[in-house]
């Protein structure tokens, strides 16, 4: 990390410096509500709510632009609607029918996929649903689900690592409106913060370069600058109280060990696709690419703060050599300034959350077993020993297996060499056991993304359809592995 961390660490932002940017001498003045109005300053800005809960109707037109994310030369992005870099939040509602639209205004196809919805297979946006361009992909999503962080990106045959690192993603949020009976935050970008976490490298000139190499093929292409929301060197600012924070791990390959360097708890109320009965007191979160969580941290004693993260755990775990980029420090992810001024609307942590936690009755269950298979000589795999599940590499025109629709099935999944978040579509999913141990608690609640590090066992219950032309993915979220092979599809019929 060395040289851009210390880089991205020198962009980071004192209070005393926003205040100085903003050219006004009472740091109050200095950050009216709404933040967002504040274009270019050095806070964090959230991406813009688009809220669908009462239209039920949402608009998507994904663009090219250029952005200036590290501040001289501007990188070639793609974005959604106005942003030129990455998408609006949307806001849907957990129960209730949406009429979307997705417009390709690029030069190239794409499919977009809702990451953590649950709706049939032909409504997945997975890569057979390609949009070409100049064309307009619009679908009924008949939501009905449990109120969640979730997300949408381009899944596009191939294609997807690069897509998403362009920018061609956001975040979903279903809301059910009665976060406030829970105690939660919920007022976006103030004490309700969406996060959109992200590495990425650039060249010289401060352009974002995306080239993996052989290395990068092999163990996920990771980068040395964190972007957070598109932005760099930010700071967040949030009131003296209780802050919630949407976190979305929307990295290519990247792990993070999240923590607070004042050593403040995070108070893990939500995991992939629902609340947890009651929140889940944590020092460090790991979060895998494609996982989200939500977590509560206490503010409330007015001191500012840096969410930081561990090294990567999966990196160094070759015996350096080729792959020497090994990781010791931990980085900063985001400053947080507490503003004393702005009165806390929630000061103290909900006793407890009310979501499901996952029970699936598994008597019934049939066993699959999955290997994740990381192909090592990426210098041969136009040849073809690229990544693989169960010894075959995806193919676009091969149905892996078909499940009953209303089965529970148990899948033993192992992940070969090194850490890999395996994801499923259309389903939420229970973790049974870690390594044959107990599951931590990050992965105790629902969940559609798990990192597999050994061996993992999971209870799935298929109750969305999917036609063998439509077919669901399960695959590893390291976007690399994903494109690479390391995918299957299946139906539910
Ligand atoms: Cu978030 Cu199939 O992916
Ligand atoms: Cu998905
Ligand atoms: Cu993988």
């Amino acid at each position: 990390m060395c040289s851009s961390e210390e880089r991205a660490r020198s962009m980071t932002m004192t209070r005393r410096d926003i205040l100085m940017a903003a050219g006004v001498t009472g740091f109050a003045a200095a950050l009216p509500r709404p933040l967002r109005a504040q274009a270019g300053g050095s806070v964090l800005q959230m991406p813009p709510l688009l809220d669908a809960t009462s239209s039920g109707v949402f608009d998507l037109v994904a663009r090219a632009g250029k952005t200036a994310l590290m501040g001289r030369a501007p990188s070639a992005t793609w974005g959604f609607n106005d942003q030129t870099f990455l998408g609006p939040t949307l806001r849907l509602a957990a129960d209730g029918a949406v009429a979307a639209s997705v417009t390709n205004q690029l030069t190239e196809p794409f499919a977009l996929h809702w990451h953590g919805l649950l709706v049939p297979g032909h409504a997945d946006g997975g890569p057979h649903l390609s949009i070409a361009p100049d064309r307009k992909w619009s679908v009924e999503l008949d939501i009905n689900q449990p109120p969640a962080t979730i997300w949408y990106h381009s899944h596009t045959h191939l294609r997807t690592a690069d897509h998403v690192q362009k920018g061609l993603a956001g975040v979903i949020q279903l809301t059910d409106g009665r976060d406030n009976a829970r105690g939660l935050p919920t007022e976006y970008g103030t004490d309700d913060l969406t996060l959109v976490i992200q590495d990425r490298r650039f060249d010289g000139r401060g352009q974002m370069v995306y080239s993996p190499g052989m290395a990068d093929e092999m163990m996920g292409f990771t980068g040395d600058v964190i972007v957070v929301n598109g932005q760099i060197g930010r700071t967040a600012v949030v009131p003296r109280g209780i802050v919630r924070l949407r976190l979305l791990n929307g990295s290519n390959a990247r792990i993070y060990d999240l923590a607070s360097r004042a050593g403040r708890l995070l108070h893990l109320v939500a995991t992939d696709t629902g609340y947890l009965d009651r929140a889940a007191t944590l020092k460090t979160l790991r979060l895998a690419p494609g996982e989200r969580a939500e977590v509560l941290i206490d503010f409330t004693d007015g001191a500012d703060d840096v969410l930081i993260s561990g090294p990567n755990p999966n990196v160094g775990m070759m015996g350096g050599g080729m792959m020497g980029r090994a990781e010791k420090a931990d980085f900063d992810i985001l400053p947080i300034a507490v503003d004393d001024t702005r009165p806390a609307r929630i000061d103290r942590l909900p006793e407890s959350i009310g979501g499901t936690m996952p029970d699936l009755p598994t008597r019934n269950a049939s066993r699959r077993n999955i290997t994740l298979e990381t192909g090592m000589n990426g210098m041969m795999w136009r040849g073809g020993n690229r990544h693989s599940i169960n010894g075959q590499s995806f193919d676009m025109s091969r149905l892996n297996f078909s499940v009953k629709k209303g089965a529970t099935e148990i899948w033993t999944i192992e992940g070969q060499m090194m850490a890999h978040p395996l994801h499923i579509h259309g389903v939420m999913f229970q973790v049974l056991s870690e390594n044959g141990g107990p599951v931590s608690p990050r992965n105790r609640g629902w969940k559609d993304t798990v990192l597999v590090d050994g061996r993992v066992e999971i209870a799935v219950r298929f109750d969305h359809p999917a036609t063998a032309d439509k077919p669901f993915m399960f695959h590893c979220h390291i976007l690399e592995h994903e494109d690479g092979g390391m995918m299957g599809q299946f139906s539910v019929v």
